[in-house]
């Protein structure tokens, strides 16, 4: 299991919640909620509420970009799309061709992408931000906390990986439909968007076999089907904005005529993990002709299904990928998989 060193330390009992910087607002809290909405629809059902962090200061692009090269400077999980020069104009930190340029090349073309952004087609992700910076990783523990105290729900024991990631983007980019596994906090700071959020229930909309495939590792595996658009809400952000996203809630992301700055807050659980496991047996079931029954219909078909599927989990992931699609990449490599299953 991975947490930032930060969160793990408030995962202990009776351990006091670290004191919120003095950029926050003077009463510590971030969040301005409904508690029996977030009670009622957490994890269910998208819903909007407001937030403090636009006025923090620590979320200006300056700031952003003096962080965006020390995660250069480390090789971290940093990433820049330019649409208008192809899918890709610039990915860095996670191996591929620019990866070849130096730190110094990569923060030159930082700078002068970050400065065109307002003419430019691009969308820069910055993942995992709060390893970089102490100050987000208190703003990352000071949200965890309030979030489980308006859900009533035991975050930090069922979580097994959270992330906080930071969005920038061009004048009306839009992010195709899509669906994630993890529980997602959508805070807007700068510009507005819109985001259209569709019942992640509805596997009319998204059928099980897509949500397999994507459970064995295929992302864009959620079809978007136009006919169905009705089925969506639109969510209008604006700075001090943010909207929850269900897990495997599908959606896409259209910006406003604006430069957007955006932070992303993703929870990895137990429980959702458990229900990805019955996916992934049934990615493989069906793969050999077989109508394999969904999640959630029979509790002995799924803990089966789990049981079998656990074996091959990671044992100490630190990665979204090694959290959730472990047991798959090693079961689509038999030797791995052969090993694992005659050990036990
Ligand atoms: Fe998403």
């Amino acid at each position: 299991m991975f947490v930032p060193s930060d969160v793990a330390v408030l995962a202990g009992d009776g351990i006091a919640l670290p004191s919120t910087s003095r950029q926050l607002p003077s009463d510590g809290r971030i969040l301005q909620a409904c508690g029996n909405e977030f009670k009622r629809s957490f994890n269910l059902h998208p819903f909007k509420f407001n937030h403090t962090l636009h006025q923090s200061g620590l979320f200006e692009i300056p700031r952003i970009v003096e962080l965006a090269k020390r995660m250069i400077e480390k090789n971290g999980d940093f990433c820049a799309l330019n649409f208008r020069h192809g899918t890709i104009g610039r990915k860095f930190g996670d191996g591929t061709d620019d990866t070849k340029l130096s730190a110094v090349q990569q923060s030159e073309q930082l700078d002068e992408t970050v400065s065109r952004l307002g003419e430019n087609c691009t969308w820069i992700k910055l993942v995992g931000v709060q390893n970089y910076d102490a100050e987000y990783a208190e703003v990352l523990n000071a949200i965890t906390c309030e979030l489980e105290s308006l859900s009533d729900f035991p975050l930090r024991k069922d979580m097994t990986w959270v992330t906080m990631t930071l969005l920038l983007s061009s004048p009306n980019i839009t992010t195709p439909f899509h669906i994630d596994h993890e529980t997602n906090f959508l805070f807007q700071v700068q510009g507005s968007k819109d985001v259209c959020l569709f019942p992640a229930t509805d596997r009319e909309l998204v059928p099980d076999q897509e949500i397999e495939r994507y459970y064995s590792g295929d992302f864009s595996a959620a079809f978007y089907r136009q006919e169905m658009q009705d089925r969506g809400t639109v969510f209008r952000l604006a700075p001090g904005e943010v909207v929850h996203h269900p897990s495997l809630a599908p959606h896409w992301v259209k910006n406003g005529d604006n430069i957007s700055v955006s932070i992303s807050i993703n929870y990895c659980m137990k429980s959702l993990e458990k229900r990805a496991r019955v996916y992934q047996a049934n990615y493989f079931l069906r793969k050999m002709g077989l109508k394999p029954v969904p999640p959630g219909l029979s509790p002995l078909r799924d803990s089966l299904k789990r049981k079998v599927i656990s074996t091959m989990e990671h044992r100490n992931p630190t990665t979204f990928s090694e959290v959730v699609h472990a047991p798959v990449t090693r079961l689509k490599s038999p030797l791995i998989a052969i090993r694992r299953l005659v050990k036990r």
